[in-house]
């Protein structure tokens, strides 16, 4: 794992940078990318999850008695649709007691600013929680940004951010406007092009997963 400043956290472990090749190669059907990208999802998500909190408990083993860790964050998941969704199923299955709050945003291909058309947000979330808002893509930045403020509105002030791969821009974006947020990903890739798509980056997301 490469430490990129202390908020951006890129996993190079060999399978994950395996898995994140063959999500990039065009020739990677629907079927196939589903599958590296529920792989893929583990490993980000398992390395973001070292973040976590922990409290010490006492218990017995069947030889001895011996002090152990148990997770003590209140954990959600905020996959963002429609991409984050294959995250939050990974995601579910390491940490199956959290809660899934998901946003809707589509970015408008025109001004490339996020409209947001869904959010399952609570009207209140205990303040101590830990949220990983989940988006394959970051790019300009700006669905991340959206998704963050709507837990900051909440007073929620641990907030990760977990993305396959990530634009210098869209880290830039993101901790100008919240410096706090911890950002995991498989890479951070060279620039946007015009059109405000990741160079090399994977293509859209959601369309190659969906297959649509
Ligand atoms: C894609 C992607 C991110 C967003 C990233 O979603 O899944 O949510 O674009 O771009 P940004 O950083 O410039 O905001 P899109 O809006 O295409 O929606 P979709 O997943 O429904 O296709
Ligand atoms: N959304 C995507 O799905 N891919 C990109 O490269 C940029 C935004």
């Amino acid at each position: 794992m490469i430490a990129q400043g202390s908020k951006v956290q890129v996993v190079d472990h060999p399978l994950a940078q395996h898995l994140l090749t063959r999500l990039r190669a065009r020739q990677t059907a629907p079927h196939q990318f589903r599958r590296y990208a529920l792989a893929l999802s583990d490993f980000l998500v398992y390395e973001a999850a070292r973040q976590m909190s922990v409290r010490e408990t006492g218990i017995e083993t069947p030889v001895a008695p011996t002090n152990g860790v148990v997770l003590s964050d209140y954990v959600v998941l905020a996959p963002v649709l429609r991409a984050g969704l294959i995250m939050a199923e990974a995601a579910q299955k390491l940490m199956p007691a959290a809660r899934i709050y998901h946003v809707g945003l589509k970015r408008d291909e025109e001004t490339l600013e996020a409209k947001c058309y869904y959010d399952k947000l609570p009207g209140s979330l205990p303040n101590d929680c830990r949220v990983f808002v989940l988006d394959p893509m970051l790019a300009t930045g700006g669905s991340a940004v959206s998704a963050i403020d709507l837990f900051v509105k909440l007073q929620v002030k641990t907030i990760q951010l977990v993305s396959f791969v990530a634009a210098p821009e869209g880290i830039q974006r993101v901790h100008d406007k919240h410096p706090n947020v911890h950002i995991t990903t498989g890479s951070v890739d060279t620039k946007l092009n015009e059109l405000g798509y990741i160079v090399p980056g994977l293509g859209d997301a959601g369309d190659r997963i969906f297959g649509t």
